[in-house]
């Protein structure tokens, strides 16, 4: 079986019930078997991956960035639009708004972030000048509009280690570097979509104002009570953008490394994706 579009669900985004005949599949990667549904909506396949698993058992420093990514491309997936819930540094990004980020820094630390680690495996250097998908940007911000929902296209996603929150003199420091964002998990997810010739575009779910912009502290359950609550309208937004992505990938995105190559043949090797 295989798709050409994959949803990777973030916090609060577990279920593939939006999709018809959904079906789970185990799919075996050099980096560990990985657990993907997969189902129809509109004429299109599409695959689903809960990112921390379908309870929330896996923290973000633990998720299995790269056997996610590998089991998508070996699907023959070529766009993939990610959730993502973040924290929000700036005023006019507000709790229940949407942001598509465009660029990222990194603050994650000890996590396996490549394909490439030297040895048989080779040494890449992949080009993240765009590193989110413009041409699925742009129809991710052109749907929202119409849907009456709050989408911002361009902002800078600060990536931290977690599982623990910022503090407020992090916040203050990533706001000065220029970061709008912060959440836990679009890196190395972005950086591995990359190398691995995928589309990627991320859809932050603003759940909060970060760490000391308020006067009260967070917690996992203030983001899982905003996420619940707007759930159904990213669900919309993802899919309605899903059926309007152009079949032919207009962008840089596929070029990616000796490795995309690879793995595309091997995805048309084993079926064909529509
Ligand atoms: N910080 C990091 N990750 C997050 C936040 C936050 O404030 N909100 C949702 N995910």
């Amino acid at each position: 079986m295989s798709a050409r579009i994959a949803i990777i669900g973030g916090t609060g985004v577990y279920d593939p019930e939006i999709l018809d005949d959904v079906r789970e599949e185990r799919v075996e990667t050099p980096y560990g078997p990985v657990t993907v549904n997969l189902g129809r909506f509109e004429g299109l396949e599409v695959a689903f991956l809960a990112r921390h698993g379908r309870g929330h058992q896996v923290p973000p420093h633990r998720v299995n960035y790269r056997a996610n990514i590998y089991a998508l491309a070996l699907l023959g997936v070529e766009r993939v639009i990610a959730t993502n819930a973040v924290g929000s540094l700036r005023e006019r990004y507000a709790p229940g708004h949407f942001v598509l980020p465009d660029q990222f820094l990194d603050f994650t630390h000890g996590r396996p972030a490549t394909f490439f680690e030297g040895g048989e495996a080779g040494v890449y250097h992949v080009d993240v000048t765009e590193p989110y998908c413009p041409q699925v940007r742009r129809v991710l911000h052109e749907t929202g509009r119409p849907l009456g929902l709050t989408v911002h296209d361009g902002a800078v996603y600060v990536c931290t280690q977690g599982p623990r929150f910022e503090t407020p003199a992090e916040i203050r420091m990533f706001e000065r570097l220029g970061g709008d964002l912060v959440g836990m998990t679009s890196v190395p997810e972005v950086v591995l979509a990359r190398e691995a010739g995928l589309c990627y575009a991320s859809v932050g779910m603003v759940t909060n104002y970060a760490a000391g912009l308020v006067d009260y502290p967070l917690s996992h359950e203030e983001v899982l009570e905003v996420m619940a609550r707007n759930v159904a309208n990213l669900r919309t937004l993802i899919m309605e953008a899903i059926v309007r992505i152009p079949a032919e990938r207009a962008c840089g995105c596929a070029q990616g490394s000796p490795l995309a190559q690879r793995l595309r043949a091997g995805a048309r090797a084993g079926s064909e994706p529509r």
